[in-house]
This record gives C-alpha cells, structure tokens and sequence, in this order.
C-alpha cells in the first residue's frame, strides 16, 4: 500500500529540497504525445533538453515485451501489417484515457485494449511505457554532457528529481496508478513529484507572459491535450507565486473527440461491419487514413473543406457487404450534402468539419462560461496543449471571449516546461483549493436525526452507520505551507483485539454530506492501518487527511504505540 512506518514522525513525501538534486526531469506523459524536459541546477537557468513530443505509442511483441515506443512504434507494426503478421502483436495508442474515471474508484487490474482489441493489463503497459522514457531521458542527458561545455553532468541516476505529469482532474487513485507504473519502472517513489497538468502549465506561462509582479491579476489556464481539457484559475501573489482560486474542472473533451467524430461518421456511412472489417484487414489503408485526417484537422481553420484520399478498400468491403455502391447509399444518408466523391477524393463540407470540433469546443465554452460567472475579475484566458493550436478553435474562443484570449509560445510544451520549474520550485504553488469535501465512513451514536435504515445495536447501544465523518469541505483554500497543521480526527478501534483497520476514504461534491451512499459520494480509495490497541478499546488512533499537496496523504498516529504512518490511499481490493 505504499506506506512508510516507523516510531516518530516520517514522512514519504521527500522532495527535491531535501536531496543533493543535480538535475530535474519532467516527463509529460500525454493521451497522445509525450514530451520530456530537464534543467541542471548548476546551469541556473532553466534549459529544456527535449522539445519535441513523441506519440504515446507501444508496441510490444506478442510475448508481450516492448518492441518500439513513438513513431518507431507505428512504422513496425505497419511494417508487419505488410506480411500480415501483426495479429499476435499488440498496439497500443491513447491509453491514458483508461485511467480518467468519474464515477467509480479507478480498479488497479484495469485491462485497456490495443488496436485490434486485444486485452492487456493497464499498468503493464504504462509501466513499459515510462521504462522505455526513462531509458531515452538518461540516453539524452548522457549526451548532453558530452555536447555541453558548462560541464553539468549526472554522475548517477540518483541525481535526478523527475517530476511526471497527470491531469488535474484526475482522482485519486489515478494519481497513485501512475506513481505506481513509474515505481515499476524503476523510478523510485522517494525522488519522484507528480504534478498537475494545468497547473505546471501556469507556471510555465507565469514566466513566459510576465505575470510575476503582476499581483493580484487572475488569469485561467486551459489546457487542452489530446484526451482531456483541464482547467485550472489562479492569481499571482505578491511574491509573485500562485494562489489557486477555484478547484480543477475540465474533462474528456479534448483533440481526439474530433477524430472520434470522424470515425463515428464514416461508421454511420459504411455501417459498423464494414468499418471494423476494414481496420482489421487494410491496417495500412486505415492508419493512412487517420493520419491523412489528422493532418487536415490540424489545417481546418473553419473556411476549407477537407480532401481526403478516398479508402478504397473499405468502398470495396461496403460494396461485397452490401451490394450497394458507396454514392447510392451515402445518397439515403444525411450525409449526403456534406461528403461528397471528387475523382479519389472525399471531399468533407466546411459544416461536417466544424460539427466534428464544436461537441468539444461548446463543452469547453459552457466550462469558461459558467466559471467567469462564478468567478470575478478574470482578466485572461491562457491556451495551452495542442489542441488549442486549432485555428478554428481559437477563432471561435476569441470571438466568444475577446481578447481575453492570450496564446503564449511553445503553448504545446508548457507541460513539460512547467513540470521542470514545478521540480525546483514547488512553492510557486503557494496554495490549493479542495475539489471535493472529503471524509472517512465510519459508525457514531445513533441520534434521533438519522435514519431509522442506518441504525444497527451493537451490545444494546444503539449506533447509525455509514456516517460521512467529514475531514475537509469542497472549496477550501489550503496554504501548501501549513497543509501539515489540519486538525486530526479521532477514531477507536472496534475490537479491542485488532490489529489492522481499514477505513474507507470518500469524496462528495455536497458541502455537507450525511452519509457516504448518498448521491454523487463516491469511494476514493482505502487507508490501511496496522494498530495494537493492547486490549484497549479506547485505545484511540488520530486521523489527519493532508490536503494542499498534488497527492491526498493520510497520516495516521497510533497514540498508544506512537507510531505515525503517512500513506497514501490505496486501491479497493
Ligand atoms: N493545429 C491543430 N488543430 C487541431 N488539433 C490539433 C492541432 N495541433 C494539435 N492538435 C491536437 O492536439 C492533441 C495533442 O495535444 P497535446 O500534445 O497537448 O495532448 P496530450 O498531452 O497528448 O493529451 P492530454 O494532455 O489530454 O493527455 C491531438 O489530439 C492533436 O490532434
Ligand atoms: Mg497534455
């Protein structure tokens, strides 16, 4: 469960401040492109050794071993497409999405599916994944020693800080998923900082706009990636560090949603069938075909149609499916307007093109919109992430919200950028605001107000279950500073035998939730603790649930014992 326990106070959470950091990695671990950086401390100023992003792409071998990562992992697996011999193998692309869940605590067994929708555990392939990072990160900081002449140098892997990057929106558990995949791959969790995604972005930006000494100026910073549109408000503080001024919002409507409605349309065309027989049997015409869409999305600034090269072969399945030829049915579709056959082309209306942005882009309006009216004095709105390179988009926001909308430069690596600074200067991030009032499920004496369906007698005393005893309300501002100093709740043993305890750690989007079945509280993960109450059923154990940080941490102070445990929460199961 990831916990560290001693006699006395310890705490896992040891960041750069604490070691001898010579250099500091960030890796942004992107739905579709992942993009790394690094800074020597020596240099003193911050140096990016990476720009480019490579495709969140893995291959691995059909005795499941990484075979390729990025472009070289497309290439390969095209290349066995060729012999037909890529049934066995497995592929995998935008996976990160696996781990967005809303609704349910994150299950660590989790199975994602690759192309051909082959079933594979999620964390082995994560963990392959920032294995293969790590090994390309220390392949290019070697390099660079040699190449730089201010003689930074990593001497040993155990210079480094590495700071990964995860959306701000994610729960929990997902946060752990990830430090658990890049524990695997051989990052340990004492030298390594998840950061938020929007968040390091601002930082980034902060810099980038010459926002320090603009005190008091509020600014949102909406990252939007392949996978998600994360959102995050800040203001800059006197000293020029960030206070955040609203919880993270944003969701699952980032770039890819376009291409998804691409997909969606052609299925609508074509019919299912005739699509899924296509992608498994023309591998090649089909990725051809995405990249080929790819590449004019990325063009569509809201006045072009979008030519594409027409799937042969997936006109010649429809027509072996159906005997229909492709024009008569797009003809009975209500396509038939807006996707027309120009010679060996699909030539795609201004108007289909911009429905398959706006699903995404009226979802991200209604976001800002309803947060401008939540929050005062917004004075900017910062695009980052590479779906905000949409010249359609931005034509959109900024006809939406005037100049408000500011792109800074290199708006698609703020991430990585931001996630190096956030290595060095976690106090940048001077406070957090909580996204859900949290609390711990546990039994009280039962009182006239409760339920009558809650009450359970135990010894003739007569107890309500199921109570939501809350530790921290939705909204509040927590200093990092002082996130240590938050009141400890006490909780006692059941039994005066136990020896472990398990409580159930829950999240609610109410201020003020009664119990934890109750609509919209959802299971964050569990706490479990060794105790010896010694045959004393008042034996208590003190409870303080650590906001403030990127990771919820739970410190648990068995009093008797005196022994403190900080943990994080674990999965169910
Ligand atoms: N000019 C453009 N027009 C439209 N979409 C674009 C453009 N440039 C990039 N994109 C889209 O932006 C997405 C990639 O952005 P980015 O690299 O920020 O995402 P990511 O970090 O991989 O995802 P996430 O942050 O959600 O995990 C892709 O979906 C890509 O198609
Ligand atoms: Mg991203």
């Amino acid at each position: 469960m990831g916990k560290a326990s001693s006699k006395g106070k310890q705490t896992i959470d040891q960041t750069t401040k604490k070691r001898n950091v010579e250099v500091c990695v960030s890796i942004d671990f992107g739905t579709t492109y992942t993009g790394y950086a690094f800074s020597f401390k020596k240099i003193h100023t911050y140096m990016f050794g990476n720009e480019r992003k490579m495709p969140t792409v893995v291959l691995l071998d059909p005795d499941r071993k990484l075979a390729a990562f990025g472009s070289e992992a497309t290439t390969k697996y095209l290349e066995l497409c060729e012999t037909n011999e890529h049934e066995g193998w497995y592929l995998f692309e935008r996976f990160k999405m696996a781990l967005f869940v809303q609704d349910a605590p994150l299950d660590k067994d989790i199975e994602i599916e690759e192309i051909l929708e082959k079933k594979l555990k999620a964390i082995d392939v994560f963990t392959e994944a920032i294995k293969y990072i790590k090994t390309e990160v220390i392949s290019a900081l070697r390099h660079r020693t040699i190449l730089d002449t201010t003689k930074a140098e990593v001497k040993s892997e155990a210079d480094i800080h590495w700071v990964l990057t995860v959306p701000a929106i994610w729960n929990d558990l997902s946060k752990k998923f990830m430090r658990d995949a890049a524990i695997n791959a051989g990052i340990p969790s004492e030298v390594l900082t998840l950061a938020l995604e929007p968040e390091v972005a601002s930082l980034f930006c902060k810099k980038q706009l010459r926002y320090e000494d603009s005190s008091g100026r509020r600014y949102i910073v909406l990252d939007l990636g392949g996978g998600t549109a994360d959102i995050t408000i800040h203001e800059v503080n006197p000293d020029g560090t960030l206070k955040e001024i609203h919880q993270p919002m944003g969701g699952d409507f980032g770039g890819t949603s376009v291409d998804q409605m691409f997909v969606r349309t052609l299925i609508q065309v074509f019919g299912a069938p005739a699509f899924q027989n296509f992608k498994k049997n023309s591998m090649c015409e089909y990725k051809d075909l995405m990249q080929k869409f790819e590449e004019k999305k990325c063009r569509f600034d809201g006045q072009n149609k979008i030519r594409i090269k027409f799937p042969s072969q997936l006109s010649e399945i429809f027509v072996r499916e159906t005997n229909e030829s492709f024009e008569s049915s797009l003809r009975q579709t209500h396509f038939e307007n807006d996707i027309n056959l120009v010679t060996d082309k699909m030539v795609l209306s201004v108007k289909l093109v911009k429905s398959f942005f706006d699903d995404a882009i009226d979802k991200i309006v209604r976001l800002i919109n309803d947060l401008l009216n939540k929050v005062s004095g917004i004075d900017d709105i910062v695009l980052v992430g590479g779906f905000s390179e949409s010249k359609y988009l931005q034509t959109v926001m900024r006809s939406t919200f005037g100049n408000k909308i500011i792109i800074p430069s290199y708006q698609s690596s703020a991430v990585q950028h931001g996630a190096v600074i956030y290595g060095y200067e976690q106090k940048g991030i001077a406070s957090r605001v909580c996204k859900y009032t949290y609390g711990i499920a546990r039994m009280m004496e039962f009182k006239s107000y409760h339920l009558l369906s809650k009450r359970v007698t135990i010894d003739g005393v007569d107890f309500c279950d199921d109570i939501f005893y809350k530790h921290i309300e939705i909204g509040t501002t927590v200093n990092v500073a002082d996130a240590q100093n938050v009141e400890a709740h006490e909780y006692f043993p059941s039994q005066s035998e136990m020896r472990n305890a398990v409580l159930e750690v829950y999240a609610s989007p109410k201020q003020n939730p009664m119990y934890v079945d109750e609509e919209g509280c959802q299971l964050v993960g569990l706490v479990k603790v060794d105790i010896d109450p010694k045959g004393d059923i008042n034996s208590k154990f003190l409870v303080k649930m650590i906001f403030g940080g990127t990771e919820l941490r739970i410190e648990v102070t068995d009093v008797k014992n005196n022994i403190v445990t900080i943990s994080s929460v674990d999965f169910i199961g």
